[in-house]
């Protein structure tokens, strides 16, 4: 019973992720999300579609390009997403960053850009129309993406020397920004913490309102717009973020930057000094670190990426994509795209990689051994039954040899089948010693057999008293919510942590499902609003 009903749900969840694929394999949630939005606001109806909305995947302007953004460098970077094959692999935002404005409005207060870094690309265009990048962007099959932030005045970082412009942010003009930033035809803001952070603003005030003015923007558009939060993990906004305002996928920062920005064209001895380090992935992903917050299109962001930026090796890449993929985090490639190795491009269009980061539930994964000093074993749970993503991650200075206690991952006996997922290839050996070099990280795609879950079957809008064993302990949920809206369900657990699963409506008879970790200690589900129905809750404790 329990685990055929496991499988129904694996199935009924690929089905849907399967629907929202199209022929090229990019995902087409952002486009569903809007559909919702549209059905929710149009029809009145209660019977929006849930969302199940992979974390976004596409290119950033700012690890590179810093402030000196342009129509000229975003045009060349979106065409090297889309003729070197990571659109085909589903990396579809092109997001520009803080320096595409510097705080100038004009006596209706809408904001003003400079016409010749923002120029007419077609006949018929105006200078200084931030629709023509958009447009030029949606040309090439992509998504476009901008920047604000949520104060006054905004980060304004002029690349290290020039002058801070004040008056970037959005404060004040929440409403008015992004019904603008959505007739230009953006489809993602990255909404940034500088200005809120200096005016000793609350992050879950400022960016409900920052939904909400979002909400409004589609109404009027038609447009979905996908909010990044980037508020860097001051205020712990994986308590908040997820539903803030009813938005149906999000993400949040979890961390400073990972690196200051190398801009390779700025002959200056502050960038020609900069170099990256493994520290510099290493922490932003332990910064970014909060399982038992992260669910189905709820998101922690560990940063836009750095592979192969100045001081990567490929190694370094591999451990970079290896952990991203692993934690389902935004892959926002913040290199120059027309400078990667072929090296570094494999990696970042792995395929097999790439549905480990894609899996319905979206989880992140949880260290399962460490087998010496510097060496990690990260495992994490996915929609298909029995599978497990698996990461042995070498810190050490010399190979190592690695064998898994497979009990710990949840799997009864030995797994049916190891995938080696950079080389796409299998094992052949049934439980091998895995060989990692130093400073290195191997990936496994682990096909098994899952312990007997627990399973909580119906009609409960409360369940109370989920065992959570010693080990780590995850959960499927199937659910209905006829309420048009995003619910969101405290989890709370005797370990003193809560944390907020946000559930999106589903239509009529249809069945939302969401994966989530749960906090160690027992764990209490309660629901803000009775407006969600658990049909099926199955608990996987390893
Ligand atoms: C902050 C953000 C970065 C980037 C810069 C722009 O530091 O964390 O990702 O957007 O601002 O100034």
């Amino acid at each position: 019973m329990q685990f055929s009903s496991r499988q129904q749900l694996t199935a009924a969840l690929l089905t849907r992720v399967r629907q929202l694929r199209c022929a090229r394999g990019a995902y087409l949630s952002a486009h569903m999300c809007y559909l919702a939005v549209v059905r929710f606001a149009f029809l009145l109806a209660a019977s929006a579609t849930a969302c199940f909305c992979a974390a976004p995947m596409g290119w950033n302007s700012w690890n590179s390009f810093a402030n000196i953004v342009n129509s000229q460098i975003v045009q060349q970077q979106a065409q090297a997403l889309a003729a070197n094959g990571m659109k085909e692999a589903g990396y579809e935002y092109v997001v520009i960053d803080e320096g595409w404005w510097l705080g100038e409005r004009n006596a209706a207060g809408n904001i003003v850009v400079n016409p010749k870094q923002w120029p007419a690309i077609r006949p018929g265009q105006k200078d200084g129309d931030m629709a023509n990048i958009a447009a030029y962007i949606h040309g090439l099959g992509l998504k476009a993406g901008i920047y604000t932030d949520a104060g006054r005045d905004g980060c304004s970082m002029y690349p290290d020397s020039g002058p801070k412009y004040n008056n970037t942010g959005s404060e004040g003009h929440y409403e008015q920004d992004f019904v603008q930033f959505s007739k230009w035809g953006f489809d993602y803001v990255k909404v940034d913490w500088c200005g809120g952070a200096e005016e000793k603003r609350s992050g879950a005030v400022q960016y409900a309102q920052v939904g909400r003015a979002i909400r409004r923007a589609e109404k009027i558009t038609g447009r979905r717009l996908f909010l990044s939060i980037c508020e860097w993990g001051s205020q712990n906004p994986w308590f908040w973020a997820p539903g803030v305002a009813g938005t149906e996928s999000t993400i949040w920062r979890t961390g400073g930057d990972i690196i200051p920005p190398v801009v390779e064209s700025l002959d200056d001895t502050e960038h020609a000094k900069r170099v990256i380090t493994l520290k510099n992935v290493l922490d932003s992903f332990e910064a970014g670190l909060h399982p038992e917050a992260q669910h189905t299109g709820y998101y922690n962001d560990l940063d836009m990426m750095v592979m192969g930026m100045r001081g990567m090796t490929d190694a370094m890449d591999r451990i970079h994509m290896g952990l991203w993929v692993m934690a389902s985090a935004p892959l926002m490639v913040g290199s120059d795209l027309t400078r990667l190795s072929s090296a570094t491009l494999s990696l970042l269009k792995n395929r097999e990689a790439l549905a480990i980061h894609n899996d319905p539930y979206g989880l992140q994964p949880i260290k399962v051994a460490d087998p010496s000093p510097g060496l990690q074993v990260w495992a994490k749970p996915t929609a298909v039954a029995g599978r497990r993503a698996v990461a042995i991650l070498n810190r050490t200075d010399s190979s190592a040899q690695v064998k898994i206690d497979w009990g710990k991952l949840g799997l009864v006996g030995t797994p049916r089948s190891l995938r080696d997922v950079w080389n796409e290839r299998d094992f052949t050996a049934a439980d091998p010693a895995f060989s990692v070099p130093a400073h290195d990280i191997l990936l496994l795609s682990v096909n098994g057999e899952d312990k007997k879950p627990v399973e909580y079957l119906a009609n409960q809008s409360d369940i109370a008293g989920i065992q959570a064993t010693s080990g780590p302990t995850f959960a499927g949920i199937e659910y209905a919510n006829a309420s048009g809206q995003v619910a969101v369900v405290r989890v709370k657990s005797t370990s003193g942590l809560s944390t907020a699963l946000a559930l999106p409506p589903t239509a009529g008879s249809d069945t939302g499902t969401a994966g989530f970790l749960l906090p160690g200690g027992t764990a209490d589900l309660s629901f803000e609003a009775l407006t969600v129905t658990v049909r099926k809750l199955a608990v996987y404790s390893w």
